[in-house]
């Protein structure tokens, strides 16, 4: 498969090569992150490059409460992707994971964040933070990786997603926050198809 610009714009093909650039020359996700840093907080300072329909709730959509998950990119290979997040006004994610590492920021709205690990018996918080539109943070699994985001701003948040996998359309999990319990989940995206993936074990 090719790499498929869902955005195709000048500022998104740029911001993926470097990218793509910065995680080939790091000997680690630690250093890949911090590499992207600069380019990623650029990205989300810029009021003029993600399209009002890229910003919208979606009712009925894969993570429930009218959240919209929009592709902007995504590698062929499953390698990486570009979306963005838009969370309804006092709506919340599941308590879910991500299985693989990258970045997140907030790019409209404002909402709080609560990092969980999987403990004996159920979930530990780790974490309660507030993020403001600037704010961003790297997700490197194990660590951070199990998280739930509300938003508490009167319009929906918005938050950029850059992760090393096909996070849409991969299995990943949700948690029952009381039990711990996981389920197998898989959000999809909006604006795109997944192709038939088997559940991961
Ligand atoms: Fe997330």
């Amino acid at each position: 498969m090719e790499d498929q610009f869902v955005l195709d714009t000048p500022v998104v093909r740029e911001f993926v090569t470097d990218v793509r650039a910065a995680i080939a020359g790091a000997s680690s996700p630690q250093e890949a992150c911090d590499a992207i840093r600069p380019g990623f907080a650029e990205l989300l300072a810029r009021s003029d490059w993600l399209p009002e329909g890229y910003q919208e709730p979606v009712p009925e959509s894969g993570m429930g409460g009218g959240i919209g998950q929009w592709l902007l990119y995504r590698a062929g290979d499953g390698s990486l992707s570009m979306f963005s997040l838009v969370v309804p006004s006092g709506s919340a994610t599941p308590v879910h994971d991500h299985l693989a590492w990258g970045l997140v920021g907030l790019y409209r709205g404002t909402q709080d964040e609560e990092v969980f690990a999987e403990a004996d018996g159920g979930l530990e918080l780790l974490e309660r933070r507030a993020l403001e539109p600037g704010d961003f943070y790297a997700l490197i699994p194990p660590q951070d990786d199990i998280h739930r985001v509300r938003t508490t701003s009167a319009a929906p948040s918005v938050s950029i997603h850059l992760l090393t996998n096909d996070t849409g359309c991969v299995w990943r999990h949700t948690f029952d926050p009381e039990s711990g319990e996981r389920h197998p989940f898989r959000s999809g995206y909006v604006n795109v198809d997944c192709e038939d993936h088997e559940p991961a074990a």
